[in-house]
């Protein structure tokens, strides 16, 4: 392998999306004269030296599939030193000097540390369900872990609408709520409970003490994982102990959130942010991550890249004040 090596890889939890963004990066590489390998399984196939060759055709009709062809791993042992030492080593080897990761805000440190450590030049796309890297709007995952959580929450409100139950439905966001407040205002959620305020459940109490005597009603509360009040069963016991006449029940919506056809926004931010890696990296942007911000692609260092945390104060919130009367 030469200088004008990219290696692509994936790294953390997958989402919908990811082989839409390598696609992406593979079919612009090969447009570009150079030659692409994947590295298998995250940061743990740099250490195991899990590289493949990839060609147009290693990636055709991948677009509209989940998961990732690559595979993905949350590595414990590139945490440490001596293991990415082999990993520095390993891509020596194989002279490969560009890596364009896909990760969230983890593997994205992962990468500034690398480029830090050694001269691999590593830029990064940022991708998670949970929507809260810095330096973009939307991480690749978001859209789509949002349309199939509406979906799915559409399909429990006939159920709570048919039998006046409240449903407490936990969607995933380790310690955001992105994806609860978006499905949440998409579904007409009566309470949206997140981990960036504690006023969500002194709002969703007057929402029942006002609603709670009206008969063929029904109550969604979209609970994200990472709320303090510790998830959607422990919400509903909660809500039991204060209105035990209220006929609750619980669903966890988990992985399905992640995987699947990803959706139309997803497929094509994936593309965008795909093609533009490439090319930026090779007019020589080093160590970062490309973004979109105001449907503009941006690069932004990875050492500067963190966890964004949601504006409580938006007005995705107000709507919620006003529309859950
Ligand atoms: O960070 C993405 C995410 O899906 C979180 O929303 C969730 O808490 C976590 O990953 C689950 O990770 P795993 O698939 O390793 O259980």
């Amino acid at each position: 392998m030469s200088k004008k090596t990219i290696a692509v890889m994936t790294s953390g939890g997958d989402v919908s999306g990811l082989n839409a963004a390598i696609r992406a990066i593979v079919r612009t590489a090969i447009y570009y004269n150079r030659t692409v390998i994947g590295v298998e399984k995250g940061y743990d196939g740099l250490i195991d030296a899990d590289f493949r060759s990839l060609n147009s055709g290693s990636v055709s009709h991948i677009i509209s599939r989940g998961g990732t062809l690559l595979q993905s791993s949350r590595s414990e042992r590139f945490r440490e030193k001596k293991y990415r030492d082999i990993a520095y080593q390993n891509l020596k080897d194989h002279d490969i000097k560009y890596i364009i990761l896909i990760g969230g805000d983890g593997s994205l440190k992962g990468a500034s540390i690398m480029s830090q450590e050694s001269d691999i030049n590593v830029v990064g796309i940022p991708k998670t369900i949970d929507n809260d890297i810095s330096g973009t709007d939307f991480a690749i995952g978001f859209d789509t872990a949002v349309n199939v959580a509406m979906e799915a929450i559409d399909r429990i409100r006939d159920t709570a609408m048919s039998h006046n139950r409240l449903f407490f439905i936990e969607v995933m966001g380790r310690n955001a709520g992105y994806i609860a407040l978006e499905a949440g205002i998409a579904v007409g959620a009566e309470g949206i409970i997140i981990p960036e305020t504690n006023r969500d459940l002194e709002l969703l109490y007057k929402t029942i003490d006002h609603k709670k005597d009206w008969k063929n009603s029904s109550f969604i509360v979209i609970v994200a994982e990472g709320d303090e009040t510790g998830g959607a069963y422990k919400l509903q016991k909660l809500i039991h102990e204060r209105y035990p006449e209220l006929y609750t029940g619980v669903t966890i919506l988990g992985h399905i959130q992640r995987g699947g056809s990803p959706t139309c926004a997803d497929r094509t931010l994936a593309t965008r942010l795909g093609v533009a890696a490439v090319e930026k990296l090779l007019q020589g942007e080093k160590n970062v991550m490309i973004g979109k911000v105001h449907d503009e692609i941006v690069c932004t260092p990875l050492d500067k890249i963190h966890n964004r945390r949601l504006d409580v104060d938006n007005e995705m919130l107000k709507l919620l004040k006003i529309l859950s009367k």
